[in-house]
């Protein structure tokens, strides 16, 4: 079985530092096989932002897959931002834009969405490249059959139900059809600061495709969900468990449990405690937008 932390938007440094020295000592306590870091690493790509992000992902005792996200291309230096988006990454962060992880049972794959520049485009929103996703069809056809397939990416490829004019990324549809063709099981995502599971609609004997969502694990800018991450359990025969765990103020809280069996379509949903929100936890409501 592989053992999978799924963090995201971490927002170095509009962090609380008590929730940030609770989530290492929370994962450090049982380290997974791998922490994914779904991208905003950073508030404004500032380089003591980076630095720290890139401390507290070496005090994690496990290693690290992580993608950039927008706000970890900087809008002040624009020279840098056209010139060298990703300097501070690879100096802070890793020498890989999009890393590929994998073990003898599963297989990560980043995929880059934070976009330094598109013409008439919103760069916030994030797109998938056509070349991007040729590139990721050879790397994943190299790969052996049997690994179960995980692609991480920032910006989400569903709004949630709730929210449905919340903006999604760029050739999204695309992506979903080379991930399906590809017989991805997992997408990781993060940038809206809420949590929630899609169930891409399913092809006949093709493997269910999954798109997880993770609220934002450290950041002080809430869009009315408790802080939180996840933990991911992914068997040998492609079996999934997903665990939700929000901070309640005080501690990490286990609040959501879903299972997917190997061969049945979908999340069964398990029943669970809905998080208390508490004051501190919820005490910097930020304004509507994206994360
Ligand atoms: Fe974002």
């Amino acid at each position: 079985m592989t053992r999978i932390a799924h963090l995201s938007d971490l927002h170095f440094d509009r962090v609380d530092p008590v929730i940030v020295a609770a989530l290492r000592e929370e994962i450090n306590a049982d380290p997974p096989d791998l922490v994914v870091v779904s991208g905003d690493l950073t508030q404004r790509a500032h380089k003591e932002e980076y630095r720290s992000a890139g401390a507290f992902l070496r005090s994690l005792d496990a290693p690290v897959l992580a993608v950039p996200g927008n706000h970890d291309i900087t809008y002040i230096h624009l020279l840098q931002r056209f010139v060298d988006p990703y300097q501070r990454w690879r100096r802070f962060v890793s020498r890989e834009i999009e890393p590929v992880w994998r073990d003898d049972e599963v297989a990560v794959i980043g995929l880059n969405t934070a976009r330094s520049f598109t013409p008439g485009f919103d760069w916030s929103k994030g797109r998938f490249g056509h070349t991007q996703l040729r590139r990721l069809r050879q790397r994943a056809e190299a790969l052996p059959k049997e690994l179960t397939r995980i692609v991480v990416a920032h910006h989400p490829l569903f709004a949630p139900e709730a929210e449905p004019d919340l903006d999604i990324v760029g050739r999204a549809d695309q992506a979903l059809e080379c991930f399906r063709g590809l017989g991805v099981r997992l997408v990781l995502s993060g940038h809206l600061h809420r949590g929630y599971v899609h169930l891409v609609e399913h092809v006949e004997g093709a493997p269910q495709l999954t798109v997880v969502q993770a609220s934002t694990a450290t950041s002080t800018r809430l869009r009315g969900e408790p802080n939180a991450y996840h933990r991911l359990d992914v068997s040998k025969d492609g079996a999934i468990e997903l665990e939700v765990r929000a901070w309640d103020g005080r501690q990490w809280r286990v609040v959501e449990k879903r299972e997917q069996g190997a061969r049945r379509n979908g999340f069964d949903k398990a029943p669970y405690s809905a998080p208390e929100v508490t004051e501190v936890a919820l005490r910097e409501k930020a304004p509507a937008g994206l994360g």
